[in-house]
């Protein structure tokens, strides 16, 4: 997508090194950072310089590769694999994407692997692009068989599962960015997204970048905006989604799906098919949770008038806080899980179907 007019990815390969967009540091600065080594990849995913599901895939994928460059042997492999996985506990392309390194480089020769990392992490990389593009297709049937309330189609998104949170092109916001190619009139309600204020911070930034009409909203208006009929419908992003159907995304987005079902309000999950993890069986009992720093409560980021980043606290000091940063939605409350295979239903026959459909279209390009 596009940075001020500039087509730019989230992240990419500059020889030995490794470049990402720094996203602590939007939307008031555009900053790119290098990595040369597989501890300082993992470091920018432990500090959300690179989140999102997909892109934490792609990171972690090349993360290995910085590792392997500078030393091969078993046991580099070994340790680049422990320390990548255990960077965040919840997004499961993550563990998918480290699976595909650990499956490709463990047979072959020391001399072989570093070419081997690299290559597969640029697959990784562009696969996801094309990936997207193709959730982007398949939500964008969806969005044109509906009937909008008013003037105009009016959408809600949480947190930030744009381009931002991928290598390019985004999730849940592929098929809005499909829509407007379209020429649809669409118009997206963007979820703040305490506490880290994603989709103020970074939705915004996106979509303003793109030039796509887009009003911030708290957290707490979209039941409203539902009520009022001001959303035609809410589409998602997703971190991991169970064989059940149920799905884990963004502290928040159960809420959003339990006003969307009380007012008859569409709710969307769109999501690559390697979010999906056939080995949980139940969402709510099997995926895990991460319990991000309390302090992401306590203090907020910013700038202030003259531009300088400043943090302040907005709670009492000593007043505890727990920070879960996710929570899964059950798959009754979701009426689509639009994948790059098609849109399917968030339930054990849908899943089963859209792994399937994956597996079908890898044999028929391999
Ligand atoms: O904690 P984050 O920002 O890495 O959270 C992930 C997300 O961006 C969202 O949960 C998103 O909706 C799914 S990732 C496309």
């Amino acid at each position: 997508m596009k940075v001020e007019g500039v087509p730019t990815r989230a992240i990419w390969r500059e020889g030995p090194r490794v470049c990402f967009l720094d996203q602590t540091r939007l939307p008031h600065r555009v900053a790119v950072l290098r990595a040369d080594s597989v501890e300082v990849m993992a470091r920018a995913i432990i500090d959300m310089q690179v989140r999102g599901a997909p892109l934490i895939g792609a990171a972690a994928a090349y993360g290995v590769a910085l590792a392997i460059q500078q030393d091969a042997s078993d046991a580099a492999l070994r340790s680049a694999l422990e320390l990548l996985g255990g960077t965040r506990p919840t997004a499961v392309n993550l563990h998918w994407a480290l699976r595909r390194q650990r499956t490709r480089l463990t047979p072959l020769p020391a001399a072989e692997r570093a070419d081997a990392a690299w290559a597969i992490a640029t697959q990784v990389a562009d696969e996801d692009v094309a990936t997207n593009a193709a959730i982007g297709r398949h939500g964008l049937a969806l969005i044109r068989a509906l009937q909008p309330r008013g003037a105009r189609l009016n959408l809600l998104t949480h947190c930030n599962a744009g381009w931002l949170a991928t290598v390019d092109g985004g999730t849940a916001l592929a098929p809005v960015y499909a829509a407007v190619e379209a020429g649809i009139d669409l118009h997206v309600w963007v979820d703040e997204t305490r506490p880290r204020n994603q989709g103020a911070a970074l939705t915004a930034w996106e979509l303003g970048q793109q030039g796509v009409p887009h009003t911030v909203i708290a957290d707490n208006a979209g039941g409203h905006l539902m009520q009022r009929g001001e959303v035609d419908a809410v589409i998602v992003g997703a971190d991991r989604i169970a064989a059940n159907g149920d799905v884990a995304n963004k502290i928040g987005t159960y809420l959003k799906a339990l006003a969307a079902h009380d007012n008859g309000v569409p709710f969307w999950v769109a999501a690559p098919v390697s979010t999906l993890d056939a080995a949980v069986a139940d969402g709510i009992a099997g995926i895990p949770i991460e319990n991000r720093d309390a302090d992401e409560l306590h203090w907020v980021a910013g700038v202030d008038h003259s531009g300088q980043r400043r943090r302040v606290r907005v709670t009492p000091e000593g007043s505890p806080g727990h920070n879960p940063a996710f929570d899964v939605t059950p798959a009754r409350l979701v009426d689509r899980i639009v994948t790059e295979c098609g849109a399917f239903e968030a339930s054990r026959p849908g899943i089963s179907a859209a792994i399937l459909a994956k597996a079908g279209e890898m044999r028929t390009t391999t």
